[in-house]
């Protein structure tokens, strides 16, 4: 599939994989996106895909250059969902340059240890194919410390690792154009947050970095390939990147015989009476993690609630705070309660992980032994109307 100039698209789709990472679920599958660039003078290829598309993978290639060989493999990332063909790779072009930075050639060795010639790019260095002609930009952290990404002056494409990419497979095409996007915003939001999400400054780092580049085209490692929306795209990234939410709040609970939840319900019930249209309610041990923190990420409020179990947080709730906590989130507000049988654990534990978060607590906790009273459905009222009140506040 040609893109622009010289620039094909070789990537595969995986969609069989359910867990990313082994962690994120994958209902739309992935794509894991690789580029070549079959100039007049040299062939570059930008990122692999993962081993075990190995085979169609070369095909693609193939089809494109015939016998031509490989002079440079461009290597933006080491994570191997992008890295894992390089000894493949390697074996089937033997005389291959292998491009990256320093930190990168330590991840080649490491995971790799492959020999051959190696191009060692710093900060702005560029490399000339022909009619393309790219230049190099380090954005470490965005996602991995080795991170960086080039960029085709000639015809204006960022190859962007995996910055600005999205989980859901390619179905058909893969320019925006080209395609019914709708899928992807949601995919998008879910995959920044949970895999770029502890990074908002590197990512803010990369977007300045890149601001001043005539990019005319995205051509990230995951998803769609951006030509249409790059604003859309590089908005969604600056304000994610920022933590900026929008009016709403995540109800999120644990529970295991229905009485947390009752409580969550007059809190999501109450919410809604103030005018907060945007509410989401979540069972934490129902729906997996990665589509609470995509919520969280996109709104302002979180209100968590758990049973106490074994004197301890309720594990799936201790659980998705830990997600919360790791990626270091900013500007939102969290109200909190819980429950108990014989002792009390959960509101205290709860307000011990809200100083870890440094969110903004609002209102009061609320805490009830065994079963909802009248004297705690007040309280749990008066929890939600005190965060309706400062999402307005804060509008
Ligand atoms: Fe898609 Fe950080 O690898």
């Amino acid at each position: 599939m040609e893109l622009k100039g010289k620039v094909h698209y070789v990537g595969v789709n995986d969609r069989t994989k359910a867990l990313f990472e082994n962690l994120w679920p994958l209902p739309y599958g992935v794509s894991y996106n690789s580029y070549l660039i079959a100039d007049e003078e040299k062939v570059a290829l930008v990122d692999t895909v993962d081993v075990a598309f190995f085979e169609v993978y070369l095909k693609k290639i193939k089809n494109i250059i015939g016998d031509r060989k490989i002079d440079y493999l461009i290597i933006n990332h080491m994570e191997p969902d992008h890295s894992g063909s390089i000894s493949l790779i390697k074996q089937y072009y033997p005389d291959v340059v292998l491009v990256g930075n320093k930190k990168t050639f330590d991840m080649v060795d490491g995971y790799y240890g492959v020999e051959g010639e190696r191009l060692v790019v710093a900060e702005g260095d560029s490399l000339k194919l022909g009619h393309h002609s790219l230049r190099f930009y380090l954005v470490p952290m965005v996602h991995w410390p080795e991170t960086m990404v080039t960029f085709d002056e000639t015809e204006g494409v960022l190859f962007s690792g995996d910055a600005f990419g999205c989980f859901g497979a390619l179905n058909g095409g893969c320019v925006d154009k080209n395609i019914n996007t709708d899928i992807y915003w949601d995919e998008m939001r879910r995959y920044y947050s949970n895999i770029v999400g502890k990074f908002g400054n590197p990512v803010q780092k990369a977007l300045q970095k890149c601001g001043g580049l005539d990019i005319r085209m995205i051509c990230p490692t995951h998803g769609p390939v951006w030509e249409e929306k790059i604003q859309e795209v590089v908005s969604l990234y600056d304000r994610w990147s920022r933590y900026e939410g929008e009016e709403g709040v995540v109800v999120a609970y644990g529970t295991m015989y229905g009485n947390t939840e009752e409580m969550a319900e007059v809190i999501a019930e109450e919410l809604s009476l103030q005018g907060i249209k945007n509410v989401v309610m979540y069972n934490v041990s129902h729906t997996p993690h990665s589509y609470i923190l995509s919520d969280i990420f996109r709104y302002k409020g979180l209100i968590v609630g758990c049973t106490t179990y074994n004197m301890h947080l309720y594990p799936e709730m201790e659980a998705l705070l830990n997600k919360v906590a790791a990626r270091e989130m900013k500007n939102r507000m969290i109200g909190y309660f819980g429950s108990f049988t014989w002792a009390s654990a959960a509101v205290k534990k709860l307000g011990e992980f809200t100083e870890k978060l440094k969110f903004e607590v609002v209102g009061s906790p609320v805490e009830m032994k065994q079963s909802m009273k009248a004297d705690n459905e007040t309280q749990a009222r008066e929890l939600a109307r005190a965060m309706a009140a400062r999402l307005k506040e804060n509008n």
